[in-house]
């Protein structure tokens, strides 16, 4: 056995899926839309429970639908549902509030990115089992990156070769997590910026483009696409 063999169970994984979808136009809160059929938590769900690293999932519901969230997911990992809060960042710390003290690992997952392959959960899981304290999957930018004026005219190009777009799941050792939500002032959009607020280094591991965040219909249609390979 290796100093960091693979420990089945060892990762509880954090899943805000309070948020309302505004972006993604009238209708039910995101999470609970569907994509061929299944609701896009359902999805997110399984996904991570097939991760052998996973032993745990805590979602933060949408406050309404604690109750039909529970019963709509179908794991064959250990599962708890909370009430999610105002923001993305009081959703996460709700869930982690729950997390049974076991687990020496925790990841945090948007239920948005419904599509994550078990394997990028699993080189998340890793890259913390190895000593790093926080680490994202992050994709290099693609596009020509300009800063603009507020007349929209074109102040300069950024150096795309020093960019990454970060996603989910990222992971933590649990007292990282704990401390960094902790010491939170200004709500962020991701959990590696609140470990950077206090110090922490945030390793990027290579992301991958099938847990793209499903924020707008043209992501929801993407999304469909890929489940129909
Ligand atoms: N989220 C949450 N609680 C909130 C807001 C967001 O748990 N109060 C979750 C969302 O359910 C989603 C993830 O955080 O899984 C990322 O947020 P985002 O993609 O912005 O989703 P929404 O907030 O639902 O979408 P929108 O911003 O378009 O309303
Ligand atoms: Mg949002």
């Amino acid at each position: 056995m290796t100093a960091h063999a693979p420990s089945r169970g060892d990762v509880a994984v954090l899943v805000p899926a309070a948020g309302l979808g505004t972006r993604l136009g009238p209708g039910a809160p995101k999470a609970l839309r569907t994509l061929a059929g299944v609701p896009l938590l359902v999805h997110a769900a399984r996904r991570l429970a097939a991760a052998p690293s996973v032993g745990c999932l805590v979602v933060a519901a949408p406050p309404g639908d604690v109750d039909g969230v529970r019963d709509m997911i179908d794991i064959p990992v250990d599962l708890i549902v909370v009430a999610g809060g105002d923001t993305r960042q009081a959703s996460v710390a709700a869930a982690l509030a729950a997390v049974p003290p076991t687990f020496p690992i925790v990841l945090v997952h948007d239920a948005a990115r419904a599509l994550v392959p078990p394997e990028l959960v699993e080189r998340v899981a890793a890259a913390v089992r190895a000593g790093h304290d926080a680490v994202v999957p992050a994709l290099p930018v693609v596009d020509t990156i300009r800063t603009v004026g507020p007349d929209e005219i074109a102040l300069g190009t950024v150096d795309r070769s020093v960019l990454r777009a970060v996603q989910t799941p990222q992971g933590f050792r649990r007292e990282v997590l704990t401390a960094a939500h902790a010491a939170a002032v200004d709500p962020l959009t991701d959990d590696a910026g609140l470990a950077e607020q206090i110090g922490v280094p945030v390793l990027c591991v290579p992301g991958d483009e099938a847990a793209l965040k499903i924020t707008r219909p043209f992501d929801l249609a993407i999304a469909e696409l890929l489940l129909r390979d």
